[in-house]
């Protein structure tokens, strides 16, 4: 087998560092690289043999991209409807965030929470001010500021905790529900009811119960004044399917919260900032159906790491000094991305277009499904959070890697969803030709 120098693939990507003029998309589909290609052999005598064996990936090396396209090493082009998970919320290579990473890495990278720095407290301030003025949680107070979405949620967890254990030494279990993905980290995944997730690092956390979305009397079931501290639920959950929780059972939840003194947790790190059409998903709720606690990680930092935990002014009376902490959490040069993001996202203009791209997303999906009744059984999401179901022993592996053969990448979610999860500034030309290559795609994998 030949082994392909680091020096030799460098050349490569300096070369590739631009859109590329050759990359195109492929009037035939183009199979995935083989064993002897570039790409087949960086694969094989380098990523392989020395990564852990916790993901299965095509063989794809992504070098470069631009706005909604990326590239690979192959050169070739694909129209990108994941956004590396819902998190590249302005497109690949954004300018604005590399001014400011180039910028803020001049100036200051890292100083530790030993000591204040200003990037973090402007965005501490901006998330809890912006999302009072796009009509999100109401109460919002304050920020913790750390580097992902799983930690986000432990942060959160262990606040939720704190809280009930003030008021009892027995309010420390959490309700979470059916399809619910909150993290890998202990915490989150104790909430993370899927056992293929869970079963294999048992025991977890004790004390959680899983209820049903969208099924109030599932969580009367549960839920404890003396017992239960915290419910933590997605307002549209994503990788279980993709699946919007219904308004009335949300204000349903928060009464419920309330009558038992329990706090109320939205894990908005995948549906959260844009993604939804307005700021918040929680921000199309009446106030009623506010949370106590909201996680916010993916698109807050356009790629770069980082994770934040609101909470109200109710929460933060339970903490003290010592209680959480990061080494790495607000610092200045993802504080500094976070805070961009959040003006820029919230702009009414740009949310409005989201809600136009998402339009017009939907009407090309309702097209496809139309023409496959027997196969899909639904469009569904809300803004650019959005999925194709399709029948339960349809091969969707199938149709994500004619996708990729075709020039475009999706993903999968739970209840066997193809899920599209775009940037928010998506082209419409983009979108068109994506949803062409998806429709091609379907029929090439029936
Ligand atoms: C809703 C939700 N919560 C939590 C997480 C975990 O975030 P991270 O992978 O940054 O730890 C994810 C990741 O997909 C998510 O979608």
């Amino acid at each position: 087998m030949l082994r392909t120098t680091t020096r030799s693939l460098f050349k490569k990507q300096v070369i590739l560092a631009r859109p590329s003029l050759n990359a195109r998309f492929y009037s035939t589909p183009i199979p995935d690289a083989n064993e002897t290609s570039t790409t087949g052999k960086f694969i094989d005598s380098t990523s392989k043999p020395y990564s852990v064996t916790t993901y299965a990936r095509p063989n794809l090396v992504l070098t470069h991209g631009k706005g909604s396209y990326i590239y690979d090493l192959e050169d070739r082009e694909y129209i990108d409807f994941t956004s590396g998970i819902a998190v590249t919320c302005l497109g690949h290579a954004n300018d604005d965030v590399a001014k400011i990473i180039n910028d803020q890495a001049s100036k200051l990278l890292h100083c530790s929470n030993l000591y204040y720095n200003q990037p973090a407290g402007e965005l501490a301030e901006k998330l809890v001010t912006t999302t009072k003025e796009n009509g999100g949680m109401a109460d919002a107070s304050r920020v913790f500021l750390c580097n992902s979405g799983t930690e986000a949620n432990e942060a959160a967890l262990k606040f939720a905790r704190k809280y009930g254990k003030s008021i009892n030494p027995d309010k420390y279990e959490f309700i979470t529900f059916e399809n619910s993905f909150h993290g890998r980290t202990l915490g989150a995944l104790s909430v993370t009811p899927n056992p293929k997730y869970q079963e294999p690092f048992s025991p977890l956390i004790p004390g959680v119960n899983v209820a049903k979305p969208n099924d109030i009397e599932s969580v009367k079931a549960v839920i404890s004044k003396d017992r239960t501290c915290a419910v933590i639920i997605e307002p549209i959950q994503g990788e279980g399917g993709v699946n919007p929780i219904d308004e009335s059972f949300l204000v349903q939840l928060r009464q419920l919260c309330n009558d038992n003194d329990v706090l109320l947790i939205y894990d908005e790190i995948q549906c959260g900032l844009g993604r939804s059409g307005k700021l918040w998903a929680h921000s199309w709720l009446p106030k009623e159906a506010h949370p106590d606690i909201v996680t916010i990680a993916k698109a807050l930092g356009n790629g770069f790491p980082i994770g934040a935990t609101m909470i109200t002014e109710k929460v933060e009376k339970a903490l003290q000094v010592g209680d959480h902490g990061t080494t790495y959490g607000g610092n200045p040069l993802a504080s500094a991305i976070g805070s961009f993001i959040v003006d820029t996202i919230s702009n009414k203009a740009f949310l409005d277009s989201v809600q136009g791209k998402s339009e017009k997303f939907v009407k090309g999906l309702e097209a496809i499904a139309q023409k496959y009744p027997e196969d899909i059984l639904q469009v569904k999401g809300k803004g650019l959070l959005l999925g194709l179901q399709f029948r339960p022993d349809f091969d969707i592996g199938k149709i994500v890697q004619k996708c990729r053969e075709n020039g475009l990448l999706v993903i999968t979610a739970g209840l066997n969803t193809v899920r599209l999860v775009p940037a928010l500034n998506i082209p419409d030309k983009a979108i068109e030709k994506g949803l062409e290559i998806l429709n091609n795609s379907i029929s090439e994998s029936k």
